[in-house]
């Protein structure tokens, strides 16, 4: 690598979950603070952070083919960027892109980032360097304060995993469970209000496994966090993402009930319908305890929408155990779910396992799960018609005079009429759609 100019301006990629969003952002800023300005869209930026994802299918070879087109248009343009390659995939693989990949000057993985900035100087410098080291909570507190933000802010609250699903990578790429304090939290989402946030997600890979001391010096678990932050005035909506079954607390069932500005929406992966399988995958849950975790909160909150996670095709699954899955679809009906073929990932237990799925049946049961996923997506949409709800304006739609949100449930919704981002308005849902609902607009209720 050659001595280079301060680069002038940026690009941060991010790839996978909303957590390499947030962390995403947090770079953005890091690099904003050293005076560097985002990339116009469509122009060539003089640094380019390639934030990687790591969960499923051929992840690295994408960022070695990333790096490769950088490159050649880089070459093409008389001018190749700063590449920094972050995420999953940095912390899984570090120094080995440093081999692979001349034309990368960092490699940061997600719990270093914070040294960014101290890269980036060895950087300009010529020297090229690799962190992947995970020191505990440090990164936090080295970021700095967010200025600008949209109505729906994420805020990470946990971070990594201990539970070791047998085909994960996750514990290896993030490391072990931590939670950030309840002060720190309270504060952040503070200014992220102040700074024009309507709506916060609390982010975690368990994150109601967050555990904390409030400011009573009292153990709380993720209800308490919420129940603190729902009282920001300000602030009109919580969310959280993901959660495992096995950390569900009666405390955060409950607050589905008690807790007004808690959206009645939980995303709740089961991975599958059969026991054997869900064995195999270190879940520690069984089909039965998962569907009566979700009794439960349809008890305090009957209009809750239900989301999860599948893999098809985990190595040894049958046809019986996988119609097992499609049994438990038909018995919760979601309001919308992810599903994901199975993709070994190296180093896990799972890849090393006997009677790996042919790639024909896995693709014939994704599409059979989709199938009746699509079904009961539209149809929990089309229960909806009639209803009248608030929607949170998060951008402009693609019509004249048409602006788009979220509905409680998490629904996209679009309306024409008079709105602005950020407003709060009440709609009528007229008319539903796989992917969306019409809303006709009653009122603006707040701005
Ligand atoms: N193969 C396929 N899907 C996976 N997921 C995690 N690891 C794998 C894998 N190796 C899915 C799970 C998880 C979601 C984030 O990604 O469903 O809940
Ligand atoms: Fe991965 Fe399982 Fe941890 Fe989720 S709970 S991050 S699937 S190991």
């Amino acid at each position: 690598m050659h001595k280079s100019d301060i680069p002038k301006t940026y690009r941060v990629k991010s790839f996978g979950c909303q957590m390499n969003v947030y962390d995403g952002e947090r770079m953005a800023e890091l690099l904003e603070a050293k005076g560097i300005t985002p990339a116009p869209e469509g122009e060539a930026a003089d640094l380019v952070v390639l934030n990687t994802c790591h969960i499923r299918e051929k992840a690295t070879e994408k960022v070695y083919s990333d790096i490769g087109r950088l490159v050649k248009s880089g070459a093409e343009a008389g001018k190749e960027p700063m590449i920094a390659v972050a995420g999953c995939v940095a912390q899984a693989e570090g120094e080995e892109i440093m081999k692979r990949a001349p034309a990368v000057g960092m490699v940061v993985g997600p719990q270093a980032y914070h040294r960014l900035p101290a890269m980036l100087d060895r950087a300009v410098k010529g020297e090229r360097s690799t962190d992947t080291d995970m020191p505990e909570d440090a990164k936090f507190a080295a970021l700095p304060r967010r200025r600008k933000v949209a109505p729906t802010a994420f805020l990470t609250v946990q971070e990594g995993c201990d539970k070791f699903c047998t085909y994960c990578v996750v514990p290896y790429t993030r490391g072990a469970e931590i939670s950030r304090p309840f002060k720190e939290l309270v504060d952040e989402a503070a200014r992220l209000v102040d700074a024009g946030a309507r709506e916060i997600t609390l982010l975690g890979q368990n994150v109601n496994a967050w555990s904390g001391e409030n400011d009573l010096g009292h153990a709380v678990g993720l209800d308490g966090l919420i129940r603190s932050l729902a009282a920001l005035p300000g602030l009109q909506r919580i969310r959280y993402t993901t959660s495992h079954p096995n950390d569900m607390s009666d405390g955060l069932i409950a607050a589905h009930g008690e807790v007004e500005k808690l959206m009645p929406y939980l995303h709740l992966p089961v991975q599958s319908g059969s026991d054997r399988v869900l064995k195999a995958m270190n879940r520690s849950h069984t089909a039965g305890s998962y569907l009566k975790l979700l009794d439960r909160f349809r008890k305090v909150r009957p209009d809750i929408a239900l989301s999860g996670d599948f893999i098809v095709g985990f190595p040894g699954e049958t046809e019986a155990e996988f119609e097992d899955t499609l049994r438990l679809v038909e018995q919760v009906r979601y309001a919308h779910a992810f599903s994901f073929k199975y993709s070994p990932r190296p180093g896990t237990p799972a890849a090393g396992m006997n009677h790996q799925v042919a790639k024909e049946v896995m693709d014939d049961r994704l599409q059979r799960l989709q199938a009746a996923l699509g079904r009961d997506q539209l149809a929990f949409n089309e229960a909806s018609v009639g209803k009248t709800c608030e929607v949170l304006v998060e951008r402009k739609g693609k019509l004249p005079g048409q602006w788009l949100g979220k509905s409680p449930w998490l629904q996209s919704v679009f309306f024409e009429g008079d709105a602005e981002i950020g407003d709060t308005v009440r709609v009528e849902l007229a008319q539903a759609g796989p992917n969306s609902l019409k809303g006709r607009v009653l009122e603006r209720v707040a701005a």
